[in-house]
């Protein structure tokens, strides 16, 4: 179906339009990022009158530059996020469905990530997900491989504390160097020494977690490293000292060399087709280059969202929304219910 998506789970309002084929033929995102940025993080009341101001305007441009008469299908963020933003997004949608009879279908943010470096910009068509795929979803909110498989996603670890994103952001606020945190450490990280500084790998005692991830020591040493060094926040966030960018490119490598670390023993466990990666760290750099180099070194096919998909983006909802449709997963505009916590595991079930 020709799908309208929108996304307002956080601090990105996003509309896009999909054509049946899920090539994406219009994808604006309206980024809130400078109106948190003197809080160093999200302000949910902001976000979501922002959200409230932007998606008229975003739906207006819609309009202009694609057929919306032509809509076959509305599809929202249903959650996990901030409540209020998504109140906002999901009253919008249902409204929008409502009002011109079209149906409409919820779908959970962690879902639309996972099908994103499924879609192509450019006008091709979306690639059907292989069977079995391994999936890293690195995000502000998730930091898990999943393995998808025939109908069922099952995470295959988890984080036992902070997701790499927020590490990015805590690591970057702590610095002075503003928000979102992962795009200018990523960009200083690129001037600095990665062998400079050396980090302990966490220990997880529980066995059953040897696979899992654990960020926040990581974040804390490296704020300490700073603080040892220098005062906090930096005087001249524009031009950080070397040893910061040494520091920044030490906390970088690190963090990729750990979100790498259990792909081999996965891959061997269970033989994907193809490993992807998606969400908001899957911007990055180094990650993005040491997946790739992972990947031609093993022979495995490794799948990226475009970069402008990767971060949060609408076109990622709508395709999640015209694969639910698929399997006739529709909702009713009058009683979409938003819900703020992480739900996968309502997927297919109990959710409706
Ligand atoms: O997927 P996303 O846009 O929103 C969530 O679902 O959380 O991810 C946002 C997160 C933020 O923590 C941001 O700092 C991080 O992704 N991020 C990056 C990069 N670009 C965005 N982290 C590392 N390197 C980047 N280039
Ligand atoms: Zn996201």
């Amino acid at each position: 179906m020709r799908t309208l998506g929108i996304e307002t789970s956080c601090d990105e309002t996003a509309v896009a339009v999909l054509e049946r084929d899920g090539s994406v033929t219009f994808s604006l995102i309206s980024s809130q990022a400078a109106a948190h940025a003197p809080y160093l993080g999200v302000v949910p009341e902001l976000a979501a009158r922002h959200h409230l101001e932007a998606l008229p305007r975003l739906l207006a441009e819609a309009h202009r530059q694609s057929d919306l008469g032509s809509i076959e299908l509305v599809a929202v963020t249903r959650g996990p996020g901030l409540i209020g933003s998504l109140l906002v997004g999901t009253c919008f949608a249902s409204a929008y469905a409502w009002g011109r009879s079209l149906p409409i279908v919820g779908v959970d943010h962690l879902e639309a990530h996972l099908v994103s470096p499924f879609l192509n910009l450019g006008g091709e068509a979306a690639r059907a997900v292989p069977d079995p795929t391994i999936s890293l979803v690195v995000s502000g909110g998730h930091s898990s491989y999943f393995l998808l498989a025939g109908e069922s996603v099952t995470p295959l670890n988890r984080t036992r504390d902070d997701a790499a994103g927020e590490v990015f952001d805590k690591v970057a606020a702590a610095l002075g160097l503003g928000y979102p945190g992962g795009p200018v450490v990523d960009r200083l990280a690129d001037l600095g020494d990665a062998r400079a500084f050396t980090f302990s790998s966490p220990r997880i005692k529980d066995p059953s977690g040897a696979l899992d991830f654990s960020f926040s020591g990581l974040k804390t040493m490296t704020i300490r490293s700073a603080q040892e060094r220098l005062t906090l926040p930096l005087a001249d966030p524009g031009r950080p000292p070397q040893v910061v960018l040494d520091l920044l490119a030490s906390f970088r490598r690190t963090i990729v060399d750990w979100l790498l670390a259990p792909l081999d023993e996965l891959v061997a466990r269970h033989r994907p087709a193809v490993v992807a990666a998606s969400g908001g760290v899957a911007a990055n750099r180094e990650l993005r280059e040491r997946l790739t180099g992972w990947g031609a070194r093993t022979g495995t096919e490794v799948l990226l969202p475009p970069l402008a998909l990767t971060t949060d983006n609408a076109a990622m909802i709508a395709r999640a929304g015209q694969l639910r449709a698929a399997t006739g997963q529709l909702d009713d505009p009058l009683s979409l219910r938003a819900y703020p916590r992480a739900t996968w595991k309502r997927r297919k079930d109990s959710d409706r």
